[in-house]
């Protein structure tokens, strides 16, 4: 990928050319899209539920970790590869499902996934996405559809048709919100879909998803018979997403899943959840190698990412910071926001001492003192 920087000492130099207020790190590209974006915009893309605590816990969690690197290693060649549900990912993330990203940027989720497409990263589709799943595979991007139930068989039937159709390898089905978690950054701007942005997948109706405004056509209750439903119902695999406790990853797997995703939606749903790095060791424990686990909920570093891996994930999934470039710079920001990533992965495991993430374990981490 162009900008994993490979073959360069400190791995960022293809990335970024920094001048004066350019991001260099992925939570820069925040106060640069605030700045650009309509206010209601910026709060629904950075907001979360209540108060905030498990947005905030999200990223402090990462940081309670310490390293304990090793020395003495043959760095040269390492390779920040995985490989999950049959695909090669060149680095261990993945683009997270996230609704509306034409409220960003006109070309929206095109943009994105052709930024995914030229570097090999697979792009996360949501249900409630302004782009068509035919219009996004089309960039050529591995591409993984994540599903909300609508309240209505034959349209979910339609929905898995459709991304079948078109080439998506995998069906990621959200488990965490069939109901909203309040979030009241939107309920103070009133935030509503501006002109011209739609739920470009649902044809019917006036869709609407908060409880600002409704969310009468989504199921609002998933259960276990629902992902059984999901799971006979299309010939992808299967990814539930937002598990948290280690039981429902055993009970997803026994379903049918083919991986689970470790997540509390960004603090979107129930505030005070758990972190989701901090739920992410009992969660492996529990899946014991039987199928892969991702996580997603507050990686903004490379060092984000290598916990993760030495904890057990095969890989993540990368959120807000997506939508923050994407309002930024556009396709380019995108870009550079997936190379700076990549890049500081790359450079994470080189300093760490390890060759891959299959080198990763427990023994690379140990809790901050205090
Ligand atoms: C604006 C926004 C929209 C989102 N939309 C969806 C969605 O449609 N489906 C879904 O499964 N998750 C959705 N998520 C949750 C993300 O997939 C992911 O779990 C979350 O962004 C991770 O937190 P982080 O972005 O702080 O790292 C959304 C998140 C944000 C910020």
């Amino acid at each position: 990928m162009s900008g994993a920087g490979g073959a360069s000492r400190a791995g960022w130099e293809h990335a970024a050319t920094p001048s004066g207020a350019d991001p260099i790190r992925l939570a820069d590209f925040e106060a640069l899209a605030l700045a650009k974006l309509p206010p209601g915009t910026g709060a629904y893309y950075s907001g979360a539920a209540n108060d905030e605590v498990t947005l905030r816990d999200n990223t402090a969690a990462f940081d309670r970790w310490r390293f304990v690197p090793r020395i003495g290693v043959e760095i040269r060649g390492r390779d920040a590869s995985v490989d999950v549900l049959g695909r090669r990912w060149p680095s261990p993330f993945m683009v997270a499902p996230m609704a509306l990203h034409r409220l960003a940027d006109p070309e929206g989720e095109l943009a994105v996934a052709r930024a995914c497409a030229e570097r090999g990263l697979v792009f996360c589709l949501s249900t409630v996405g302004s782009a068509t799943i035919e219009d996004v595979a089309a960039t050529g991007a591995a591409c993984w559809f994540q599903l909300y139930l609508l309240d209505d068989e034959g349209r979910n039937r339609d929905l898995l048709a459709r991304a079948e159709a078109s080439g998506y390898e995998a069906l990621v089905f959200t488990m965490d919100a069939p109901i909203l978690g309040r979030r009241e950054r939107d309920i103070r701007t009133g935030f509503s879909l501006p002109p011209g942005v739609t739920y470009a997948n649902i044809r019917r109706g006036a869709l609407k998803r908060d409880d600002t405004y409704g969310d009468d056509e989504f199921k609002p209750s998933n259960t276990w018979d629902d992902l059984e439903w999901v799971v006979g119902a299309t010939r992808l695999p299967v990814v539930v997403k937002g598990v948290l406790h280690p039981a429902d990853a055993v009970r997803a797997l026994d379903l049918g899943a083919a991986a689970v995703d470790v997540s509390n939606h960004g603090g979107r749903q129930l505030d005070r959840s758990i972190a989701a790095i901090d739920a992410l060791p009992a969660v492996v424990d529990a899946v014991a190698g039987r199928a892969p686990v991702l996580l997603d909920s507050g990686v903004r570093r490379g060092t984000d990412v290598l916990a993760a891996l030495a904890l057990g994930a095969r890989g993540v999934m990368l959120g807000r910071p997506v939508l923050w470039s994407l309002a930024w710079g556009r396709e380019a920001g995108v870009a550079r926001a997936l190379d700076l990533l990549a890049a500081e992965v790359h450079l994470a495991l080189g300093l760490a001492g390890l060759r891959s993430p299959a080198e990763a374990s427990r023994e690379l981490l140990v809790h901050a003192p205090g």
